[in-house]
């Protein structure tokens, strides 16, 4: 299987920014360690990250009919972007969101998403963790073709 996890704005920032949210880890070493997790289950992880919605969506496009299944943080984007919401549907690839916080437990702007209603599912607040569980899921959904 194919699968891409798609990393957006300001967690490039990741170890450096607001480590009381978002730990002290930076995005290399997550996804370093969920490319190994991959590599042991035997799934091709390709990663990508971008502060610009314009890459991100065009990253979202070049995945058609290449990749299974997508998990995407798509961080301040998730409260925002109808056109990064419209790119994955267009795409037609299933995809979980994850978020590292809970943002549930944040500021109200943070509650709603673009993303969680089309969503096969959504992780948050178990910080890069929620990374490890939502590769599980997609193997597990992808296998059992469900
Ligand atoms: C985030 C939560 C978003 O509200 C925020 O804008 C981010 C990161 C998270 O992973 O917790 O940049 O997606």
């Amino acid at each position: 299987f194919n699968l891409l996890v798609i990393n957006g704005p300001n967690l490039n920032m990741l170890g450096k920014r607001e480590p009381d949210k978002y730990g002290f880890q930076t995005l290399s070493e997550i996804m370093n360690e969920l490319t190994s997790a991959a590599d042991s289950l035997d799934v091709k992880l390709t990663h990508f990250q971008s502060n610009s919605e314009q890459v991100l969506i065009e990253r979202i496009h070049d995945a058609w009919q290449a990749v299974d299944y997508i998990i995407i943080n798509p961080a301040a984007f998730t409260h925002t972007s109808v056109a990064l919401r419209d790119a994955l549907l267009s795409v037609d690839i299933p995809f979980f969101e994850v978020h590292l916080s809970n943002v549930h437990a944040r500021e109200a702007f943070r509650h709603h998403s673009y993303f969680s209603d089309v969503a096969q599912g959504v992780i948050c607040g178990l910080g890069a963790m929620g990374y490890h569980a939502a590769l599980n899921a997609a193997v597990n959904r992808l296998q059992n073709a469900i």
